[in-house]
């Protein structure tokens, strides 16, 4: 078939999607006590959840004021652990490898995975609001020359090919095409380099996603894929898996803690809990090579 040139009409591809707009609309704007108070606590901000047992003592505490501080406190150390377990996977690394922490917040995860291992670390953000802020947290620490954040597209990066020794996407993966993800993780690790992830999923023996799962993805404006899914599309980006591990019993009591937190809930407690213990949702690490 031919098509006469008059009738060809050209549309413009836009370099962010109109979903992509609105994640970062979300997160530009996003200002939540949960987020905020816990990074407040030692300037390492993390936007994610938290592992580990909790101490439940912290309720107990008769003082309004010390035990919202103390229970916040908890929160932000069970966070940490997350952001460590995850660190721990990347190594071993030295002070001249250079890491990308793909999606990376307000950017603890990047300082956290500087302070163990001294390497570079480029973070990448699709809020330009929180790529502003990790980087005034950088210099505020004195660690600019190392540690930078970015406002760019974690799909597409335009990093160097082969240039990182690891990276990482921390709680950030529901926000995009797995496929397209891992072809950008495969072509910025050097061969041997390693990738970790940290993420809910929807369980497949369960079957399709659950009311929670469609709740939490309503919630944070994601799409939570299923846990068949990473492991195909890691095979299909030369990613092999090397380490996974079920972190859903883990994650429990930093939700029940949370629960009980009035100054820092935000409505989805209840739903996360709900989803661990009805089986339908499942936390997980998974640690892959790049070949
Ligand atoms: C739940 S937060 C996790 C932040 C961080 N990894 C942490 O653990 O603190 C999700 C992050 O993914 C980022 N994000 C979502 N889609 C993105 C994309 N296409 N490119 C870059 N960042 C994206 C958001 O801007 C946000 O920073």
């Amino acid at each position: 078939m031919t098509i006469a040139p008059h009738t060809r009409t050209t549309t413009a591809v836009p370099t962010q999607s109109t979903y992509q707009n609105r994640v970062a609309e979300y997160w530009n704007a996003e200002e939540n006590p949960v987020n905020l108070e816990l990074g407040k606590i030692d300037d390492l901000y993390h936007h994610h959840y938290g592992v580990g047992q909790a101490d439940r003592s912290v309720l107990d505490e008769p003082d309004p004021d010390r035990r919202r501080a103390r229970v916040t406190a908890e929160l932000h150390r069970l966070e940490h652990a997350q952001a460590e377990l995850l660190a721990a996977h990347l190594g071993p690394l030295s002070p001249t490898d250079r890491v990308f922490d793909a999606g990376c917040g307000r950017g603890g995860g990047s300082v956290v995975a500087h302070l163990r291992y001294g390497c570079h670390a480029d973070g990448v953000t699709i809020s330009a609001k929180q790529a502003e802020f990790a980087g005034a947290q950088a210099r505020k620490r004195g660690i600019d020359d190392k540690v930078r954040y970015h406002h760019r597209n974690m799909l597409d990066t335009g990093f160097p090919s082969g240039a990182f020794a690891a990276s990482w996407n921390n709680e950030s993966t529901m926000y995009v095409e797995l496929d397209l993800l891992f072809a950008e993780h495969a072509r910025l690790l050097r061969r041997g380099g390693r990738y970790v992830v940290i993420t809910g999923c929807y369980n497949d023996t369960y079957g399709q996603a659950s009311r929670e799962v469609s709740l939490i993805n309503a919630h944070y404006i994601c799409d939570i894929h299923p846990r068949s899914a990473y492991f195909r599309a890691l095979a299909r980006n030369r990613l092999v898996p090397v380490h996974v591990e079920d972190l859903t019993e883990a994650a429990i009591p930093y939700w029940e803690l949370r629960k009980e937190a009035d100054h820092l809930v935000t409505g989805i407690e209840d739903t996360f809990l709900t989803a661990y213990r009805n089986g339908s949702f499942q936390y997980l690490l998974i640690a892959a090579d790049r070949v």
